[in-house]
């Protein structure tokens, strides 16, 4: 490849991006903040009146709502008249869980992440990403509630690609409030299973498993994978979960539940793959990968990565899947 010697248009056009981009997703949480999609549900109103409703001042307001129809989530009708668009509400989806300004404040000190590779995020609240976020019950259930929607859009991208049919006992770790499970055992009626997460979470599940009927064959079990996991199981699963962790904590995960499974055991792990850097994925996860170093010490894993920690953990794997528009692997694993 010929060295560049020129800055690049692209190169050029983006130097706007980094010098507004954070300016841009802090708007964002502003209109959110200011519940502007109910403000502004089936009616037009003027800066006047929506400051006077959200009791804020109309200068600084007039101007967030002008960068706001800017970029195509309200709409300007002349006589500082604002309308939404129908782009509104999807603001919402960056202010699920802890990922908006508590986020930002994690950031903010991401410098400490480059310098030591821990989480900037223990440094600025004191506490992992995990405690402070059940310190937050709105946050905690925004965060489950991102969980099921996602892990709902995706339950079909692996149901079809992992032999469920001669399993008896699944055991999902880190399955949040039980809907991957719940998937699992309404297309297997043979299956018996086990969703194990932090005990909060997991007291949610019994509502998903009545509500869908495999109650029967379902149980949720609360703990942490560092401590307890449940023994028994001929599968193991995790759906994107390792990726939260440091090579040292997934390391640990992985041994504890070497040690609970079956010799025959199969492990699963459903997660993301670092893609090279011509795939389509690869910005969105390298955002991904550096926002799980940033606030939780975990990261986005190559194939090689994935491959040599389950290695090191005393696993075998024997298939891999990709998906690759998605650049998800599922990974099947028995002990050495
Ligand atoms: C990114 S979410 C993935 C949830 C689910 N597997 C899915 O794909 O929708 C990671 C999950 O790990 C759980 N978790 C975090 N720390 C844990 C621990 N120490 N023991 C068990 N589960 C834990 C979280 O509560 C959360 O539900």
């Amino acid at each position: 490849m010929e060295a560049q010697n020129e800055i690049t248009e692209e190169a050029g056009l983006n130097l706007q991006k980094f010098k507004e981009g954070f300016m841009l997703s802090q708007c964002g949480f502003l209109a959110m903040r200011l519940n502007l999609p109910e403000l502004l549900a089936g009616q037009e109103k003027t800066v006047a009146q929506m400051a006077q409703e959200t009791d804020t001042q109309a200068r600084p307001l007039a101007c967030l709502l002008g960068i706001l129809s800017s970029y195509g989530f309200v709409q300007s009708l002349g006589g500082e008249r604002y309308g939404a668009t129908p782009a509104l509400p999807l603001l919402g989806e960056m202010c699920h869980s802890l990922g908006d300004r508590f986020s930002y404040q994690s950031w903010g000190e991401s410098f400490h992440t480059l310098k030591t590779d821990k989480p900037s995020w223990d440094k600025v609240f004191g506490k992992p990403y995990y405690a402070s976020l059940h310190e937050n019950r709105e946050a905690a259930d925004n965060f489950d509630s991102l969980c099921k929607l996602t892990a709902e859009q995706g339950l079909d991208l692996f149901l079809s690609r992992v032999d469920y049919s001669t399993v008896n006992y699944l055991v999902d770790l880190g399955g949040n409030t039980g809907t991957i499970l719940t998937g699992i055992l309404k297309t297997y009626p043979h299956l018996k299973g086990t969703v194990f997460d932090i005990p909060a979470v997991v007291a949610k599940a019994e509502t998903e498993f009545r509500e869908a009927g495999v109650e029967q064959r379902a149980t949720a079990v609360g703990g942490s994978f560092f401590d307890n996991i449940p023994k028994g199981g001929d599968m193991y699963s995790f759906f994107r979960v390792l990726l939260n962790w440091s090579d040292k904590d997934a390391l640990q995960i992985l041994k504890n539940t070497a040690a609970a499974m079956a010799v025959d055991g199969t492990l699963v792990v459903v997660d993301y793959v670092m893609p090279d850097p011509d795939h389509a994925q690869f910005r969105t996860l390298s955002f991904g990968s550096m926002n799980l170093m940033v606030n939780m010490g975990g990261y986005v894993r190559s194939d090689e990565q994935w491959r040599e920690l389950l290695h090191e953990a005393s696993f075998k794997v024997s298939k891999v899947t990709a998906i690759p528009d998605y650049s998800i692997n599922i990974i099947e694993a028995r002990r050495r």
